[in-house]
């Protein structure tokens, strides 16, 4: 392997996002990666979506809820995120002594693309008797901009939290508003946005999975439409899915997430079947392309190197920080999370 410092890596970076190096082929990138965080005091969270190698090297696996009080509370020198792009940034804005690296800076997320800063700015100011919450998949700027920060697993709570006569704009997801909205009776003014990946299942083939699987019980990610999850039989977040599918009497589930999250769930229930519930069409598109850019190859980099390195202007970051702690808060007084 090449031998550089930290400021030639960072300028490797900055063209591709990430770092191409060749490592050498007889090392046991599980050892050094265990190895790096004894060294650097580094601590490894990844996300339920990411490859398996990465999930089984991590210390800390979960849902973008149990993630951000995890990085929030860490007390190591550097956190290692094996997520996406937002997942990172919010890491650094809740704990902005540490430094925190994602193994693939072009780790985006099509849902938060969906919000652009400008356009949110322009349609938040027509309705400003309107308190917005919005969901953890959005930049640092679209936080900014928000009263309170939710993610899947304590949406319910965080509106709840809101007097019942005041006017709501819920961004960007418009599946988890939608489904919101009908749970907890209100009329949230809905931001247009989406997930590629939960967007993509097919109903018509899910029923007919459902027709040849009768004892197999339909488990949804609230990011998915109606036509979808009208069928669920359990609605949750990647964290709640695993521990229902764990927990529950059925052998059987369709899976309506990204498929990263059967690698638990065969894991903790190895005598359990898991089928992924199809897509639209032939490719594998319930793979999230995004999350998938991280490989432990780029996670061993990136830990060596501490690049690509998630850095924010400080005004955003404070400003952006106010409605993540209000979500914290309301998640602890509600004892959500782990
Ligand atoms: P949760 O981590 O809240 O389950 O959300 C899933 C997701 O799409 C993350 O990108
Ligand atoms: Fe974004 Fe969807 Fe990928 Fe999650 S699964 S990171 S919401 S594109």
């Amino acid at each position: 392997m090449v031998d550089m410092n930290i400021d030639e890596a960072k300028a490797k970076v900055e063209i591709k996002g990430f770092l191409d190096l060749d490592i050498d082929a007889s090392l046991d990138l599980f050892h050094e990666i265990e190895l790096l965080k004894k060294e650097k005091n580094a601590v490894v969270l990844a996300h339920y979506y990411q490859e398996p190698d990465i999930q089984d090297v991590a210390d800390f696996i979960g849902d973008s809820l149990g993630l951000a009080q995890q990085a929030a509370k860490t007390d190591a020198d550097m956190i290692v995120f094996a997520g996406v792009h937002f997942m990172a940034e919010t890491a650094n804005i809740l704990n902005p002594a540490k430094k925190v690296v994602l193994p693939d800076l072009k780790a985006g997320c099509s849902l938060a693309d969906s919000a652009p800063a400008s356009a949110f700015k322009a349609f938040k100011e027509k309705h400003p008797d309107h308190v917005v919450i919005s969901y953890i998949n959005c930049t640092a700027d679209i936080k900014a901009m928000s009263n309170i920060i939710c993610t899947s697993s304590n949406a319910e709570k965080i509106i709840e939290s809101v007097p019942k006569d005041q006017p709501i704009i819920f961004a960007p997801d418009k599946n988890l508003g939608a489904y919101l909205n009908k749970k907890t009776g209100r009329d949230m003014l809905l931001w247009n946005g989406a997930c590629m990946v939960h967007e993509i299942f097919s109903q018509q083939k899910i029923l007919k999975l459902k027709m040849l699987h009768p004892n197999a019980k339909l488990i949804a990610h609230p990011e998915c439409e109606e036509a979808v999850l009208q069928y669920a039989d359990f609605i949750g977040s990647t964290t709640q899915l695993l521990k229902f599918a764990v927990t529950d009497s059925a052998n059987e589930f369709i899976v309506a997430t990204e498929t990263g999250i059967l690698h638990q769930m065969q894991k903790d229930a190895p005598a359990k079947t898991f089928i992924p519930a199809p897509p639209d069409n032939l490719c594998a598109c319930n793979d999230c392309p995004h999350m998938k850019l991280n490989t432990l190859e780029k996670l061993y980099l990136c830990m060596e190197y501490e690049q690509p390195e998630i850095l924010m202007d400080e005004q955003i970051r404070l400003a952006a920080l106010k409605p993540i702690q209000r979500m914290l808060e309301i998640s602890k007084a509600a004892g959500l999370g782990g």
